[in-house]
């Protein structure tokens, strides 16, 4: 059986580098955008909107997830979007991602307990995806059960983002937010100061449903992604003995081996854009109302100038853009640094002969994130 685009999109990727850093997609209707320079010049230029959802979405015939994903900061633009990211921001800085490293350890050290013993674990199923969870709990102050089942209907959520022109996922879309809205507004009576999501609450000068909106935006923004990151890396780690030795023994800069695999393998392949004003990127004219695809992963193997970006090397000095550049920046990359930090040290060291079963490696297909949905090992 041959190797499919969800097990190994690079070669695709690398045959689009090649092409051009920047070209138009004639089938897509899209610039494809796949040099690094290039990317970093979309990402921050002014004349790039996020509200790109406004085309051809099938949204439209749905009004409770037009509403949510109306609401969300990461699709909108300046002077909008500033506003409302700030009243985040002071909570997501470094120093609260440093004050949840102890929280962040015990998350990691409650999943690794859970699955010590078990004869055999999917690393993606029994590990990287409650560890995800755990962390999101922490950081919206609420019950890991919270976490967990929001993943469950925000996969319905990033399958339609994925494809936002298919009606069927727009219904499925729109079930979960239903789903969704019941699940937060439930918690809000509860919610704790030390929650992202307490400024949100009863803040008269922000658009209605702001907490709402807000608290799907970061259990979407934070699950998938921080899952990818901890069990792909682990699998690539599983790939290469000799490094997964040296990681569990100690003898690796663990935040280079964290950058090294967001570069490696970005959990967030391809960010969308569409034109507001002609623009020239890499001496080629964007028009207005253009719609451009910025493909990070591709833009972090960096084939054009690299002569081994396929190869895992912790020492490589890292340009690696896999949380964006520009305005939208993550919000969450010191706390995803940390927990992957985190998972993939003590993983690593509390199993130092994990052995993998490779016919049981599945990758997650349509959902616009990159991730495991199975790889089965062995622990004992
Ligand atoms: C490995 C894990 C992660 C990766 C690779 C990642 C990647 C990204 C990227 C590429 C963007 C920019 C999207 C764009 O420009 O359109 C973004 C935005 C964002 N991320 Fe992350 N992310 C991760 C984890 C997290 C976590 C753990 C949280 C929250 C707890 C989070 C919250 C956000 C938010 C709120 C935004 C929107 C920022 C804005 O629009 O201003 N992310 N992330």
């Amino acid at each position: 059986m041959g190797v499919s685009f969800w097990d190994d999109p690079y070669p695709t990727y690398k045959s689009f580098q090649e092409r051009s850093a920047i070209f138009w997609d004639d089938a897509l209707e899209v610039w494809v955008v796949t040099g690094r320079d290039a990317a970093g010049t979309v990402l921050r230029s002014t004349a790039m909107s996020s509200d790109w959802l406004n085309i051809e979405s099938a949204s439209r015939e749905f009004p409770e997830l037009e509403q949510m994903l109306g609401g969300w900061f990461l699709l909108k633009d300046p002077p909008e979007h500033t506003r409302l990211r700030r009243t985040m921001q002071s909570w997501f800085s470094r120093g609260r991602a440093d004050s949840l490293t102890e929280e962040v350890q015990s998350v990691v050290s409650t999943h690794l307990d859970r699955v010590r013993g078990l004869p055999t674990v999917d690393l993606a199923r029994d590990f990287a995806a409650p560890v995800a969870s755990g962390i999101l709990a922490r950081v919206l102050d609420v019950p890991d059960e919270v976490t967990v089942t929001a993943a469950e209907h925000l996969a319905s959520v990033a399958r339609f983002l994925a494809q936002p022109y298919r009606r069927e996922f727009a219904a499925q879309a729109a079930d979960a937010v239903d789903q969704l809205n019941s699940l937060y507004r439930d918690l809000a009576p509860s919610l704790s100061r030390s929650s992202v999501l307490f400024p949100l609450l009863d803040d008269d000068s922000l658009p209605p449903d702001t907490y709402l909106h807000t608290a799907h935006l970061v259990s979407f923004a934070g699950q998938e992604t921080t899952a990818g990151l901890i069990g792909t890396g682990l699998l690539h780690l599983l790939h290469r003995p000799e490094l997964y030795k040296q990681v569990a023994e100690g003898q690796a800069d663990l935040e280079a081996v964290v950058e090294e695999l967001l570069r490696f393998d970005t959990p967030v392949p391809q960010v969308p854009r569409v034109a507001l004003s002609d623009v020239v990127v890499d001496g080629r004219t964007i028009r207005a109302g253009d719609r451009v695809l910025v493909v990070l992963a591709a833009a972090n193997r960096d084939w054009a100038n690299s002569e081994d970006a396929d190869v895992l090397d912790f020492a490589r000095e890292q340009k690696n853009i896999a949380f964006g550049a520009g305005v939208h920046y993550c919000l969450g990359a010191p706390i995803a640094r940390r927990g992957a930090l985190t998972a993939i040290r003590d993983w690593t060291a509390t199993f130092p002969e994990t052995l993998l079963s490779p016919e049981t490696v599945r990758w997650a297909v349509g959902t616009g994130n990159r991730g495991l949905e199975s790889a089965v090992v062995q622990v004992a």
